[in-house]
């Protein structure tokens, strides 16, 4: 097969949004820096402006989020161009065109509302170059299993599933794809690692704050749709599936899906979900809202290897700690020699993926003394690399290079929602939880793991 082509021209839609300003700017500095990005970077927006106050905009990105104006910086803005525009007017792709002239593989950027999706790849496709040119949807992608397929409908009406890049940024975070080497290239691990051996795994992606002035759109979104239904999925798909070929794009993908097509839709008992106090106070956010800033769900994978073993999923705003942890805890050994029997400790393996990145292994070592009883130890390993990639970088040198391995693909995509559609919006009541807590207790009566939740481990 022939390597794919590199993206040519890089075409921003939504370039004066925030997600310009904080993320793709700075990122795209990186990519200058790393030798990595060195074609047009075309923004394309409403705001009445020129090339100069697009410059401008930049320039502020860069000093506010990025690595302030160095020579990278001075590189990337001699990179842009700009098209001022309605979506809606076919004029602004035209004007596009003008910019595309000499173009043939551009990769397009959606960093905008999904509403507008459907005008934009309408119009793009009055531009020459579509055949060739690649599309990078940013999330969230659809708002349950319906919306998603109409979205999907509207992007393949215009594009090849191929051409079609869905960005769920925690696939590239670099710890993420480690869970899934770590597995596969250790000959201790993938022995035991099934239902003998493991008795639960328990993911909890935290934060210690709040909405951050997003009520408009969080208010809509909630923590399910947020954050459990994409990128704790896909952390789900890494711990689960079956050996991957990495050499074939489509094979990781077609591994992923396939744990979620042994995951049945949830049901109204295999979650429960919580609001911080003081939410409904948020900014754009109404007095009676009952949207979720926490969930705990409990999810079954019915296959060979994981019948049996309950996966614990908690997401939360405003908890004790910013932090995203993964425990493998395995079954307890017969405890008749140590004569240990009553005691709760167990082995376990602790992927941490942030704030620092780190593996453990929890094992359990004889006390020094006279007495044959044990503690718990902590084998720890792998410091963060200084230079380390950001996932938006990451992400983009792949669509840039043609590799969707780390994208979700759209039968994934659906699968994801079908997972949770019957547990959206107000399935379940959603109880209040005071800020710095870990969520309401109300909740922790009817998800809550045999042995409660591991609380997570600092570094
Ligand atoms: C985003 C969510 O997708 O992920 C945010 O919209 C959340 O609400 C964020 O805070 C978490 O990402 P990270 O990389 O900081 O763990």
């Amino acid at each position: 097969m022939d390597a794919p082509t590199c993206s040519d021209a890089l075409v921003l839609f939504g370039a004066t949004g925030d997600l310009a300003h904080k993320k793709l700017f700075p990122t795209l500095q990186s990519m200058v820096e790393r030798g990595t990005l060195d074609v047009p970077v075309i923004g394309v927006a409403k705001s009445d402006w020129g090339l100069e106050q697009f410059i401008e905009r930049c320039r502020d990105s860069l000093i506010r989020h990025g690595d302030g104006m160095n020579e990278a910086g001075e590189k990337l803005v001699s990179l842009l161009r700009y098209v001022d525009g309605d979506y809606n007017d076919p004029h602004t792709f035209e004007l596009l065109q003008t910019q595309l002239k000499d173009i043939r593989n551009p990769l397009h950027y959606l960093a905008i509302p999904p509403v507008l999706f459907g005008t934009v790849t309408k119009n793009l496709s009055i531009t020459s170059s579509i055949s060739d040119s690649r599309v990078v949807v940013e999330k969230p992608f659809g708002h349950d299993l319906e919306s998603a397929r109409r979205l999907n409908g509207i992007l393949l009406s215009v594009f090849q599933e191929s051409q079609i890049y869905r960005i769920d940024h925690y696939l590239g975070k670099e710890a993420i794809q480690n869970i899934l080497y770590f597995r596969f290239a250790n000959a201790f691990l993938e022995p035991i690692w099934n239902r003998n051996y493991i008795s639960n795994i328990q993911i909890t992606q935290a934060e210690s704050f709040g909405i951050e002035g997003r009520g408009n759109f969080y208010d809509r979104t909630g923590a399910i749709r947020d954050v459990l239904q994409n990128h704790m999925m896909q952390i789900v798909a890494f711990l689960a599936m079956e050996p991957p070929r990495w050499d074939n794009q489509e094979m990781l993908r077609d591994e992923q899906h396939k744990v979620f097509q042994f995951i049945e839709p949830m049901t109204p008992d295999q979650v429960t979900r919580g609001q911080y106090e003081g939410y409904r106070e948020e900014k754009d956010v109404p007095p009676e809202s009952t949207t979720e800033t926490y969930a705990a769900a409990r999810i079954h994978i019915q296959n060979w290897r994981w019948k049996g073993v309950p996966f614990y999923i908690r997401v939360g705003k405003e908890m004790p700690t910013s932090c995203v942890e993964v425990r493998v805890n395995l079954r307890r050994p017969p405890q008749v020699v140590f004569n240990e029997e009553g005691s709760n400790r167990r082995n376990f393996f602790r992927f941490r993926i942030q704030p620092k990145v780190t593996i453990g292994i929890g094992a359990l070592a004889k006390k020094p003394g006279e007495d044959m009883v044990g503690e718990d130890v902590l084998l720890r390993f792998l410091d963060p690399v200084d230079d380390e990639m950001t996932p938006y970088e990451r992400l983009i040198g792949d669509a840039m290079r043609g590799d969707s391995s780390l994208f979700a693909r759209q039968d994934s995509v659906e699968a994801q929602w079908r997972i949770v559609d019957p547990i959206l919006g107000d399935a379940v009541p959603c109880h209040p939880y005071p800020r710095d807590t870990w969520g309401p207790t109300a909740c922790n009566d009817i998800i809550m793991p045999p042995h409660g939740w591991d609380e997570p481990i600092e570094d």
